[in-house]
Order: structure tokens, then sequence, then C-alpha cells
């Protein structure tokens, strides 16, 4: 029998990921309120109405609330776990109390995920609000002391537009040779 493998490069092959799939009603809602809780600590308390439509920070900040608020609607809440590791450039004697969670790893495998999602027609955010709230998750779902939970990402099929999306075009951000020489060499 062959199973699915994960993908990601992660240094020396530790591979730390781990993922906990949530598609229990009750278990989505508790995750939803968890993390809209956060949002609200986060953000204070914004209504949808009082956003404008007519900005891309407003239109941004709109999906964002309709997302904390409607969370456990998406048919699947995928949360990456990633294992604890100091980076290596954190000295020794600095090394006190948990590690962080290897981040180098899990955000390639995280942009993996949402790569896959979306040549499958899937929409798929990438939020991380939740970690305000970590803890009480962790206990929820059982997750052991030596991973963190870094990325929660509602899955499901997209209600509205979900086309091609806008960034800064990477002319304006590549440098040729030495930082501030934008002009390409010929
Ligand atoms: C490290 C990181 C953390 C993020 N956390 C959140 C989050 O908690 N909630 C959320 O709605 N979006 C979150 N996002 C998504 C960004 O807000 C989103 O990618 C950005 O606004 C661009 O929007 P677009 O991808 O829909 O074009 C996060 C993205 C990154 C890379």
């Amino acid at each position: 029998m062959s199973y699915p493998r994960t993908q990601a490069p992660s240094g020396v092959n530790s591979q730390p990921w781990a993922f906990v799939a949530v598609q229990d009603p009750a278990t989505k809602k508790f995750l939803q309120e968890k993390y809209h809780q956060g949002f609200r600590e986060r953000l204070g308390d914004v209504s949808i109405e009082q956003l404008p439509t007519d900005t891309s920070i407003g239109r941004s900040m709109r999906a964002a609330v309709e997302l904390a608020e409607n969370m456990h609607e998406a048919p699947l809440l995928l949360i990456v776990c990633g294992k604890r590791d100091w980076p290596y450039q954190t000295l020794l004697e600095n090394r006190t109390g948990k590690a962080p969670p290897n981040y180098g790893a899990i955000y390639p495998c995280v942009q993996n995920i949402l790569l896959a999602c979306r040549a499958l027609g899937l929409g798929a955010s990438l939020t991380t609000t939740h970690r305000i709230h970590e803890a009480e998750i962790a206990e929820r779902f059982g997750v052991p002391d030596e991973y963190g939970l870094v990325v929660l990402i509602p899955i499901g099929y997209p209600k509205g537009k979900f086309g091609p999306i806008t960034r800064i075009p990477a002319p304006k951000l590549t440098h040729y040779d030495h930082w501030g020489n934008l002009t390409p060499p010929t």
C-alpha cells in the first residue's frame, strides 16, 4: 500500500511537521471561537459594516473579519504543527525556556499546502491569530509540548471571487549585483 507523502524541504531533512485535521463541527466551532477571540484582542471589535469597500486594506479587513466570524463553516480546519527546535544562531547560553517551533521548515510546508489547494481549486487561507490562545488549543487537541501550532488553514471550495492575486512586481524588489541597482544587466 502506498501512502501520500509530505514533500517540503527542511534543515537536515528533519521534517518537523505534523498536522491536526479538524472536521468535527463542535471542534471547528471551538477553534473558530478561540480564533475570533484572539482576532478581537488583536484588532478590536470591528464589524464588517464599519469597513470600507473602496480601499484595498478595507476589503482585506472585511475578508479577515468574515473569516474570523465564519471559519467553522469551512469543511476542514488544518493546523500545521512544528516541532520546537532552537535556531542554530541562538547561542547555547541563550537557550532558555521552550524553543520556538522550526518556522523555517514549517513555512515551506505551509506554502506547498496552499499551492496544492489552489491547483485543486480549493480556497485556503494562511492564518496565525489562533496563536494568541495557542496553549488552550494545544491542550484541547492533546498536542504535546514539543510542538507549536504554527498555522491554521481553513480549506474549502470558495463561494466568491477566486481570481489571481496582486503583489508588488518583482522588478521593483530585485537588486542586481548590489543593493539599490534595480536595472537588470544587459
Ligand atoms: C505569517 C502570516 C500570518 C498571517 N496571519 C493571518 C491571520 O491570522 N488572519 C488572516 O486572515 N490572514 C493572515 N495571513 C494572510 C494575509 O493577511 C494575506 O496573505 C494578505 O493579506 C494578502 O491577502 P491575499 O493572500 O488574500 O491576497 C497571514 C499571512 C502570513 C504570511
